[in-house]
């Protein structure tokens, strides 16, 4: 009772801290420290009890405290930080012997900790690691740190998806472009593991251009595998590779000497022919000229927030990736893209990119959908409650589409996902695509607005 009362003003806390309409990487960050704290307060027990043994003064440790409340934002979250740096302090020297030399190591390793964070370094980089979804992942120095909004949009996807559905591949190929950590490639394998029986697996592939991205995911797997998980997904992990390359056309960006993009090898020279059914990212989508939070923009490799720049004039700064994973998921023949988008704007950048698309968009239960961070929970879900159908501004006259896109939930935009008809009966919400003109069509702007 008490836990949920503390945890629930902490969420408002933090929620209340983060900026409207501000890409995922800026607002997540809090949102992933919540989750951090939720996860590790149910999972610390026996771990926090030792902590009382370090024979600190009660007023030495509230100034430690007051060193995190600038980062932490409020005293409730600054006191959770500083019991999670006292027990990875604790757990770093748990192979000495007891005693007061030991104290001594755990209290100077504590202060070094919480001057680190005063300084702006994530919490998540200071202690190791972080949740994503179920999964305690590691975390280190120029990898993205996993944020929450990703895991939620992921979660949602499974909990609509019928694998049992006769069209749906007995043992599908994912690709997760832009792999990171590999956050996304891993809890689809420990999510299919809990749905698909003993018999099931899949095949998944992980592509980052960043060797130190591509160590941590390597990093991960080791760790998963280690870990009693179910038959398949164990499976899924054995097979799972994470593999180097450079997911933009040389043609298309300008690389500004940037030597991991100038001499990664291609992408299609790394599949070949290789298929894939479904394809995931979270590609840097952030435009440069973003104000951005300086613990995103201070500890975050720019690498991975920051696309270069599209020789494109027409492509936004922030939007290089999106046409090329289209073109990417189409060549290897995917039947579903899932594809992070940093807000609205950008969100709706996409979704007009992908209508464009006979591939995704052609004749039949095919198109195209947005889906915002707050997502409705339970299986059943009316449609006419959860979605706002967006009207696109095509003019052309050549676009065969019905110019609406069904946008999902509540909260800022993160996720715009294509299907082709072999897919659309692969989740239970697409059917909505097909009777969104029974509905009240309502766009995100007034100025679209109809009845
Ligand atoms: C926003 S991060 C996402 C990481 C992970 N999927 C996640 O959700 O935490 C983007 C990733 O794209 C990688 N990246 C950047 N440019 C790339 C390129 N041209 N080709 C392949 N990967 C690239 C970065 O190294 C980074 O790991």
């Amino acid at each position: 009772m008490r836990l949920g009362r503390t945890l629930g003003s902490l969420r408002r806390a933090i929620f209340s801290q983060s900026l409207p309409s501000t890409p995922s990487a800026h607002s997540s960050a809090r949102f992933a420290l919540f989750n951090h704290h939720l996860a590790r307060a149910r999972n610390t027990g026996s771990r926090v009890r030792c902590i009382h043994t370090i024979p600190k003064p009660r007023n030495r440790l509230q100034e430690l405290e007051s060193d995190l409340l600038t980062q932490a934002g409020s005293a409730e979250t600054a006191k959770l930080e500083l019991k999670w740096l006292r027990e990875h302090a604790e757990e770093e020297h748990r192979n000495q012997p007891p005693g007061p030399e030991r104290d001594q190591c755990v209290a100077d390793c504590l202060k070094q900790l919480c001057e680190e964070r005063a300084k702006g370094t994530p919490i998540q980089l200071l202690i190791g690691n972080t949740y994503f979804g179920d999964l305690l992942l590691h975390c280190a120095p120029d990898v993205l740190i996993p944020r929450q909004d990703t895991a939620t949009q992921m979660e949602w996807f499974f909990r609509r998806l019928n694998i049992d559905e006769t069209s749906f591949p007995s043992n599908p190929r994912v690709l997760d472009l832009c792999c990171g950590s590999g956050c996304m490639s891993l809890l689809f394998a420990h999510k299919f593991g809990q749905v698909a029986g003993n018999k099931r697996s899949a095949s998944l592939t992980g592509v980052d251009i960043s060797a130190k991205a591509l160590e941590l995911a390597e990093r991960n797997r080791q760790h998963l595998l280690s870990q009693n998980s179910s038959r398949s997904t164990m499976e899924t992990l054995k097979s799972l590779k994470y593999i180097k390359a450079n997911i933009l056309d040389k043609e298309h960006y300008s690389d500004a000497g940037n030597p991991e993009l100038s001499t990664a090898p291609l992408i299609y020279d790394v599949l070949q022919d290789q298929t894939f059914d479904i394809v995931l990212s979270n590609p840097p989508y952030i435009d440069p000229r973003t104000e951005l939070d300086p613990q995103v923009r201070n500890f975050e490799p720019s690498l991975a927030l920051f696309p270069p720049k599209s020789l494109n004039s027409n492509i936004h700064a922030g939007d290089t990736f999106y046409p090329r994973l289209l073109e990417v998921a189409k060549a290897v023949k995917a039947k579903f893209l899932f594809m992070e988008v940093g807000n609205m704007e950008q969100a709706e950048r996409v979704a007009d990119l992908a209508s464009r698309q006979s591939y995704w968009t052609g004749r039949g239960s095919c198109g195209v959908q947005i889906w915002r961070d707050v997502l409705p929970t339970g299986s059943s879900v009316d449609l006419r409650e959860v979605c706002r159908p967006l009207k696109l501004d095509h003019n052309d006259e050549d676009v065969d589409f019905a110019d609406l896109v069904p946008v999902f939930g509540a909260g800022e935009a993160r996720t715009v996902v294509c299907w082709t008809r072999e897919a659309c009966s692969w989740l239970d919400i697409f059917e909505l695509g097909i009777t969104l003109s029974g509905i009240q069509i309502i766009g995100h702007k007034e100025k679209r607005r109809c009845s």
